[in-house]
């Protein structure tokens, strides 16, 4: 039977390893939404609720290097399910448009891939996590592990803890988040970061374009 069609805003998701550049191109992407007059929201995991900023605090702060691979794992998936209820699916039912500064997927790619827990597992926490949720658009900015690294030299940035794991992990996160966009090459969009932003912007508002004309169409058609 053919389900109906959902007709909430779009859910657009960036991933990638820490220095990729994700936070670049969603500020570039809120100037495009906002001169279109677009509704948008953007959000970023860990994070954006009050529960889930201090859930944050606890997974970032390196005095928890102690943290077991379990406990991590259920702790961004805790503050994913109270960011996913309490803003992003009444945003998304508003006809907000909400863009996720990593979602689901970094859980696979960090957890799954990085830390060895099972990837087959996680997918039935993500759905639990996100109450079914599931980006439109996945924008995946893929970079070297030694470039990440210099960038984050030269930002001068302090690692916290996720940050501070060694570089085998972020090849096998890396690893991990090529397989995911290789399995659903629909929902991803893999960027070279090592081209400039606004080349990489060009690919993602025209990919946005797209599904917000698509979007728009189906409100039309109802
Ligand atoms: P951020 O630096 O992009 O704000 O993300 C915080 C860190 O948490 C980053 O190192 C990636 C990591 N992370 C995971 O390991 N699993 C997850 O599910 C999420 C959302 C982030």
């Amino acid at each position: 039977m053919n389900q109906p069609k959902q007709r909430r805003a779009p859910l657009i998701t960036f991933e990638g390893i820490d220095g990729s550049g994700k936070t670049t191109q969603i500020r570039l992407m809120s100037s495009w939404l906002e001169q279109r007059n677009f509704r948008y929201r953007i959000i970023r995991e860990p994070g954006g609720t009050p529960i889930s900023e201090k859930i944050r605090d606890l997974l970032l702060d390196k005095e928890n290097k102690g943290m077991d691979a379990v406990c991590e794992m259920f702790l961004f998936s805790a503050a994913r399910a109270q960011v996913t209820t309490e803003i992003i699916l009444p945003a998304l039912a508003d006809g907000i448009v909400v863009i996720c500064d990593r979602y689901y997927d970094s859980t696979t790619a960090y957890q799954g891939y990085g830390r060895g827990l099972d990837v087959e597992n996680l997918r039935r926490v993500h759905a639990m996590a996100t109450y079914n949720t599931r980006p439109d658009c996945t924008f995946f900015l893929d970079i070297s592990i030694d470039d990440a690294f210099t960038r984050k030299i030269h930002a001068n940035e302090k690692s916290d803890r996720m940050e501070s794991a060694p570089v085998a992990f972020f090849q096998r996160v890396r690893t991990g988040y090529l397989e995911l966009a290789r399995k659903e090459p629909e929902r991803w969009t893999i960027l070279d970061a090592s081209r400039p932003p606004h080349e990489i912007a060009a690919i993602v508002t025209a990919k946005t374009e797209d599904l917000l004309r698509a979007y728009h169409h189906d409100l039309s058609e109802h």
